[in-house]
């Protein structure tokens, strides 16, 4: 098994918070980030699909296949949006880093082979990242 990976950027704004939880509450638990005016992140993803290598192709994927995957399912879903007006799926969901990169693999995991593992790296800040593999 080899792993070949895809880096990608998106700029997208946000604000954590909890409906059901006061102001202060909100403030206690996500500081800054809970700010009502919401506030902006540039996002690094790097996308990674590992499996075998094609016999006649010599490839995991086609990494024009993967980075348009990313461009139609991701990037254009998520860049230079408010994540919690415009994107569907943080209606209900705090977009954290750790439910951005979850909503991102559940976007690609149906149009990667079922026999490749999928693990998606998204960077929030330089120093802060998290990874998700899906739920094994
Ligand atoms: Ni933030």
């Amino acid at each position: 098994m080899i792993t070949v990976s895809r880096k990608a950027h998106f700029n997208a704004a946000h604000r954590l918070y909890r409906k059901d939880w006061s102001d202060q509450k909100n403030a206690e638990v996500f500081g800054k980030c809970s700010n009502p005016n919401f506030h902006g992140h540039n996002y690094e993803l790097i996308v990674s699909v590992t499996g075998n290598i094609d016999v006649e192709t010599g490839f995991v994927i086609d990494m024009k296949v993967l980075k348009d995957l990313i461009k139609n399912k991701i990037e254009n879903a998520l860049d230079h949006k408010n994540l919690n007006i415009e994107v569907a799926e943080f209606k209900n969901l705090n977009p954290t880093a750790e439910n951005i990169a979850v909503v991102i693999w559940n976007k690609l995991r149906p149009h990667i082979d079922a026999s490749q593992k999928l693990e998606v790296v998204l960077y929030e800040t330089p120093r802060n990242f998290v990874s998700y593999s899906g739920v094994h």
